[in-house]
C-alpha cells in the first residue's frame, strides 16, 4: 500500500512538473517579428506609415534591434533616456533628415534604394516618424 501512494505521489509530482515546463521556444523578441509590408499600390500616396516602418524599418529599429540599441548608447551619452533610442519616442527628427538618413545610410546604417522603399512608401514613414516637421 505505501509503495502504491509512494508511486502515485511520484506520478502526480512528474505531471505537475511536466505542467509546468515552458512548451515550445520562447517568444520572440519584437524586431524579430518582421511585419509584412502592406499590400496595395507601392507607388501610391497615402501609405500607411507605421506598417512600412514596422515592416522596412522595424527589423533594426524596434525593440532590441540593432539600430534601437545603437540608437540608446548614443542617446544615453546625450544625456537623454534610453527610451528615446526608439525613433518612435523622437520628437526632433524632420521628415527631410529621415529621408536623407534612409537614402544615403548613415554610420552602421545601410541606405535604401527606391526598390527596398519606394519615394511614396518612405513620405508615409517620414510622415509617422518626423514629429518635428
Ligand atoms: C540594418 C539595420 C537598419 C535598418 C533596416 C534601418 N536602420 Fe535606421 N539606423 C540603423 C543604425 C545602426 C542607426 C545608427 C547609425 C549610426 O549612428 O551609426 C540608424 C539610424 C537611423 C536614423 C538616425 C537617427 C539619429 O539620431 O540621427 C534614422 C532617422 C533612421 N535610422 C531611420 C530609419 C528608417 C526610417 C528606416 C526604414 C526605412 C531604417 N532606419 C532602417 C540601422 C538600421
Amino acid at each position: 500500500m505505501k509503495r502504491v501512494i509512494l508511486v502515485a505521489g511520484a506520478l502526480a509530482l512528474s505531471a505537475a512538473a511536466f505542467a509546468q515546463a515552458p512548451s515550445g521556444p520562447p517568444p520572440m523578441p519584437p524586431y524579430m517579428m518582421r511585419a509584412a509590408a502592406p499590400a496595395g499600390d507601392r507607388l501610391a500616396p497615402g501609405r500607411d506609415g507605421q506598417s512600412l516602418f514596422e515592416a522596412q524599418c522595424g527589423y533594426c529599429h524596434l525593440a532590441g534591434g540593432m539600430g534601437t540599441n545603437l540608437l540608446t548608447k548614443q542617446q544615453m551619452m546625450a544625456g537623454n533616456p534610453p527610451q528615446k533610442g526608439l525613433l518612435t519616442n523622437r520628437e526632433d527628427l524632420t521628415g527631410d533628415y529621415i529621408k536623407t538618413v534612409v537614402r544615403m545610410g548613415k554610420g552602421a546604417m545601410p541606405q535604401q534604394t527606391k526598390v527596398d522603399i519606394t519615394d511614396a512608401e518612405l513620405d508615409a514613414v517620414a510622415k509617422y516618424l518626423g514629429k518635428a516637421g
